[in-house]
Formats: structure tokens, sequence, C-alpha cells
């Protein structure tokens, strides 16, 4: 095994570390926002009903998805390794055992799984590009630009080649390791995308229908909500989050001691939040507008906004422009759903990166061909969730995420000593106490209860 001890008794981390704290905060940003915020979450809270599901996903945010999220950091930066070494480690060290490895498996699993059919719809906006950019959308009528859908991902060679793309460039980046370039796109890419949605929302605004759509939002109707919505929120606020399955812990290894988890938690949080909810508020109005469906599944995104930019002027340029924001957004999230497969080979098997990456990029696009074909040859080939897509994706959002993310809070709550804890969250004040609440007790009974009611 290679040392990662440093001189003076802290470890340090063998691929390299955050030049500041903004970079971490960058990447993390970057991890977190993605697809899940602009085309997952509309088309999951179209489907449950809107107003409840949107309001236990914001509890689960915060209740749930912070204490998570600065456990996992705090993990990462005290083990300083891979999540499944940084587990077996850690779990020696508090005197409970090596066996807590198996929660960072199942993450580099889960990533694995993730990536597989992200890429996928990753692949999509890349062909939205190219689609925006030629003019197609322009003045379109809602029927035109569904069919444009519906005939793309129809062709399942056009899409199988758009998935293969997107995934060679993830393994470009992560190849070179944690990179100076991820910060600088990040440092654009964000405040950018949150531009094009104030952009998109002002159109909503005019639509006429934005009153309609910030009902369907926020009003809650409870009668709605169902055992397998109330799941399907928690899911997604994992996923939206990044959290549950090592990546950010993989993040939080190449931490500096200096940095606070508690504020770094919070600007992540507090942005990938906001675009959601700006993403939501941009698409629904929409969508009534147009007497679409909410409930219409993954390509609601892709049915409403080109609509929304062909009637407004220069739309080629937004649109070219937004889905360009949005392919960038799903690379950097792509990047830590690899992170921890990669870093977990390098350092187990001796690879060099390059070699690790490769081999992960062509098992997760192998992995990818089943949700290829999920909306074209396979798209009758149903079992318990629906499509092959709808099961990989249901397995790892519902399932896989929160029961690693119930691990980790047990883990840095429950197994680890207050001592470690504390040292590494700086603290002993309300925050410290606060979190501590929450991660021993509010988020794993909390998860449990969500999980058992729903798979049972
Ligand atoms: N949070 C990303 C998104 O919302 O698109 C998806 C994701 C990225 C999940 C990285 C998990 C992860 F490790």
């Amino acid at each position: 095994m290679l040392s990662n001890q440093a001189g003076d008794g802290k470890r340090t981390s063998l691929h390299g570390h955050w030049s500041s704290r903004m970079a971490f905060i960058l990447a993390v940003t970057g991890s977190a926002v993605g697809l899940g915020n602009i085309w997952k979450f509309p088309y999951i809270a179209g489907q449950n009903g809107g107003g409840a599901f949107v309001l236990v996903y914001l509890v689960c945010v915060v209740v749930i998805g912070m204490p998570v999220m600065m456990s996992e950091i705090l993990i990462g930066r005290r083990g300083r390794r891979n999540p499944v070494a940084t587990m077996q480690l850690l779990g020696k060290e508090e005197g409970s055992s090596n066996k807590w490895g198996w929660v960072g498996g199942m993450g580099v699993i889960a990533g694995i799984l993730i990536l597989s059919y992200y890429s996928v719809i990753a692949g999509w906006t890349l062909a939205y590009v190219v689609k925006s950019a030629s003019g197609v959308f322009v003045d379109a009528s809602a029927a035109a630009v569904s069919d444009q859908f519906s005939g793309f991902v129809g062709d399942w060679r056009v899409v199988a080649l758009c998935h293969t793309l997107f995934m060679g460039l993830s393994v470009f980046v992560v190849a070179r390791g944690v990179e100076r370039g991820l910060e600088q796109a990040v440092r654009f890419m964000v405040p950018a995308l949150l531009l094009l949605m104030l952009v998109l929302l002002g159109y909503s605004i005019n639509s006429g229908f934005f009153d309609e759509g910030v009902a369907f939002m926020f009003t809650p109707d409870f009668e709605r909500l169902t055992w397998n919505s109330v799941l399907a929120a928690l899911g997604q606020a994992f996923f939206t989050l990044s959290i549950g399955m090592g990546a950010i812990m993989a993040y939080g290894a190449y931490l500096p001691e200096e940095t606070s988890i508690i504020g770094a938690s919070a600007a992540v949080v507090t942005a990938d939040t906001a675009i959601a909810i700006l993403a939501g508020l941009a698409i629904f109005p929409l969508v009534f507008a147009n007497g679409l469906n909410p409930a219409d599944g993954p390509g609601l995104v892709f049915d409403t906004l080109p609509l929304a930019f062909g009637q407004m002027p220069g739309g080629v340029f937004f649109s070219t422009v937004f889905f360009i924001l949005l392919s960038f957004a799903a690379w950097t999230s792509a990047i830590g759903l690899m992170e921890p497969a990669v870093a977990w080979i390098v350092e187990r098997f001796h690879k060099t990166r390059a070699q690790a990456t490769v081999a992960v990029g062509l098992l997760i696009w192998f992995i990818g061909l089943g949700s290829v074909l999920s909306f074209n040859v396979l798209a009758e080939f149903k079992f318990l969730a629906g499509t092959i897509f709808a099961n990989v994706d249901y397995l790892t959002s519902n399932i896989m995420l929160p029961l690693g993310g119930l691990l980790i809070t047990v883990f840095a709550g429950w197994v680890m000593c207050r001592n470690s804890t504390a040292d590494e969250l700086r603290g002993s004040g309300k925050l410290y106490k606060s979190w501590r609440l929450l991660a021993r007790f509010i988020a794993p009974i909390g998860i449990l209860l969500v999980l058992f009611n729903a798979v049972f």
C-alpha cells in the first residue's frame, strides 16, 4: 500500500490538493450542478405531482443532504484516500472494522451505474447544441419540437454516437487528474448558467402562465404524496447534491486542512438548490402555456426549453449557448462520478491514472448501451421500474445513494469519536452540535423511515 502519511502526522493525498478553498467549492459545485438540476428535477417533480414533492425535496436537502455532505467531506479529509480505503482505514482507526470499506465499494459501483445513463442524457444535450445552432427550433410549434425529440432519441445509432462522444470527453479530463482547467470552467459555467436560467425565467414570466407554474411547484397537495414520491424526493436530494456515493468524499480527500467544511457545504447546497428551483420556474409555465403534460418524463426539458428559445429574439444564440453550458455542467458532474472508481483502481492496483480512467470509461460506456436502447429498440422491454434506464436510475438514486448516505452518517455520527469529528468540523459550538444531532439521529432515522415505507 502506498503511504500518504505526512511528516507532521497529518495525511496528504496521493492525487494532489485543491489550490484553495474556492477551488474546492467550485469543484464540488461543478459536481453538484448538472443534469440533476435542469433535466431531472423538473421531470421528477412533474411526475410526482409538483408542490408536495418539491416541499419534501427541500426538507430532505436541508435535514438530510446537508449533514450527509458534511459527513462525507470530513471523512474524506480525515482519510485522504479513495472512498474504499478511507472507510477501511478510519473504520479500524476508530476501533470498528475495516468492513466499512464496503460503503466506499458501493459508492464506486453507484458512480459507474449512474454515469452509464448520465452520459446518455449528456449526449442528448450535445446533440441539442447542434440542433439549436442549425436553427430548427426557430418559430417551431410545440408539436414540431416534440417530434424533433422523439425522432432523435428514436434513432439508437445517433444516441449511441453522442454517448460515446460524451464518455470520450469525460475520460479525457479525468485521466489528467485534479485539474486547474476544471476550476476555470466551473468558475465561468455556473454564473453563466444562472444568467441564462434568468433569461428563461423572464420569458416564462411573460408567457401568461407563470402563476400556474408557480402554483404547480409550490402548492402542496398532500393527497398526491405517496411513500414512493417521498422516496423519489429523497433520491433526488442525494442525486442533485452528488452525495451518498463517495464522490464528495473523494473530493474531500484533496481538501486543505484549514478550509471550513460547514461553510463550503452551505455554499454548495445553496447554489445547487437555487439552480434547480430556477429550472422548475422556467419550465413549468412553458409546460402549461403549451398544453404539455408535466408528467411527461425524461423528455420534458427537451420538449419545453427549445420551444421558448425558438420564440425569443436571438434564440438560436441563446439556445446554443444554453445547451453548451448544460453539456459543460454534465461534464463536470461526470468527473465526480468517475473519481471514486478511478482513485480506487490507482491506489489498489497501482495503475496509472490514464489506465484506470480508460478501463472505467470503457466499462461505463458498455453498460450505458442499455440506456441508449431504452428509448428506442428496447423501449417496450420493461420490468420492475420500467425500462433498463428506469431501473438503473431507480436502483441508484432511490436505493444505493440513500443507503450510502445512511451508512455514511452512521459512521460519522456513531463510529467516529467526538474528538475526530469535532477536530474536522472545528467546533463544539451550536453548528457542530446541530450537525451531530442531524447526523446521529435525524438523517439516519429519516432515511430508514422513507426507504422502509417505500420499499415494503
Ligand atoms: N449532482 C449531479 C447532478 O445533479 O447532475 C449528478 C451527480 C454527479 C451525482 C456526481 C453523483 C455524483 F457523484
